[in-house]
């Protein structure tokens, strides 16, 4: 078979991981043929690829980012995207295509499925808010750098008596804060989920400091709607412009907390702000065993003709699941992991 493989959406650390797997199964293995396109669907829809052999993916397991380059392209939003992927595929002689992504590339997996393109996908995200597997590659990374920035956040805060915060990515899912709040261990930790008031807050950190703690650290993921007594704010946003699937970038709401703690407690209040920090650099060796079984099943499955479905985790088995399961609804952070955090909260 010859296969074409792609990275779609926001990068993270893993991806290379995965198609190095991919790759040495498929040839090794079964013999296939690998084309890659370069900056996710863009690639597949301009014919702009590279070659995926054994030789062009070695080395590369503890490489973060990915070799294929990524983007947010909305196939369905270009005009006669639909043609253009199949004349791809005629172009290139494929069979198959393995996309890598989120909710966003894998939905368009998803609907290219319905519309006849045979497709195997393998999810990602920092986010970890895919349905359908327990965990995506590239969170755990996140979480882990996430929780180093909140220790070095603890001796500073501590050396100075200051209240600091920390505002870390997930989009519309709490999964990163509230994964770096428990390992952090992190005074108080909002999310999209579950809105903590200001007020809330500022409650939480006086009682800490009224319990000989001078400082506190407080995690905000950037979907938490800034929210007080009177009622939720609009997300914060760096840009009001939207991408290819409709999502804002969201940002900034770690800022506005900072200012209103400090007015509200008198406490002195900073921000740090992790950003893409969280996404870059080398997978931990979990993400790196985590994407390397997505990516030796993905070829299982290309080869043995099982398309529609992706690779995911349950409990400590990877196994196939249907693409449609993992984008029809956000996976979201349950009440009872929530509940973990907020045991330490104050
Ligand atoms: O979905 C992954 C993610 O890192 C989100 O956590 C974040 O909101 C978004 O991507 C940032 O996207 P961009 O790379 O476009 O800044």
């Amino acid at each position: 078979m010859r296969i074409g493989v792609l990275t779609g959406g926001g990068d993270c650390p893993g991806l290379n991981a995965v198609i190095r797997a991919i790759v040495r199964k498929g040839v090794d293995t079964h013999g296939h043929e690998f084309v890659g396109f370069k900056y996710g669907w863009a690639g597949v829809l301009n014919q702009d690829t590279t070659p995926l052999t054994r030789d062009t993916t070695r080395g590369i397991l503890h490489r973060g980012g990915t070799i294929l380059g990524s983007s947010r392209t909305n196939v369905y939003k270009v005009e006669d995207g639909l043609n253009k992927v199949k004349a791809a595929m005629e172009a290139q002689g494929l069979d198959a295509l393995i996309p890598i992504g989120g909710e966003d590339t894998l939905g368009v997996a998803g609907k290219l499925h319905e519309d006849g393109i045979p497709v195997v996908g393998v999810p990602k995200t920092i986010d970890n808010d895919l349905n359908a597997t327990d965990f995506t590659f590239g969170f755990q990374t996140a979480v882990q750098i996430a929780t180093d920035a909140i220790d070095r956040l603890h001796t500073t805060a501590e050396s100075h008596n200051r209240v600091l915060v920390c505002e870390v990515m997930g989009r519309h899912a709490g999964w990163l804060a509230v994964a770096s709040g428990i390992a952090g261990g992190a005074d108080v930790v909002l999310i999209p989920e579950f809105p903590l008031t200001v007020e809330r807050c500022a409650d939480l950190i006086r009682q800490r400091h009224t319990r000989d703690k001078d400082f506190s650290i407080v995690v905000v993921s950037e979907g938490w709607p800034l929210t007080r007594e009177e009622g939720a704010e609009a997300l914060s946003t760096t840009t009001g412009e939207r991408d290819a699937f409709g999502h804002v970038r969201l940002g900034g709401v770690g800022q506005q907390l900072a200012d209103l703690l400090e007015q509200i407690t008198g406490f002195e209040t900073r921000v740090t702000t992790l950003g893409h920090l969280q996404r870059g650099g080398t997978p931990t060796a979990y993400d790196r065993i985590l994407a390397t079984r997505y990516g030796l099943l993905a070829a299982d499955l290309a080869l043995e003709k099982r398309f529609g479905l992706m690779t995911a985790l349950r409990g400590t088995e990877v196994i196939p699941a249907p693409l449609d399961d993992a984008v029809k609804e956000l996976r979201t952070v349950p009440r009872e992991y929530y509940a973990l955090a907020e045991a330490f909260f104050g």
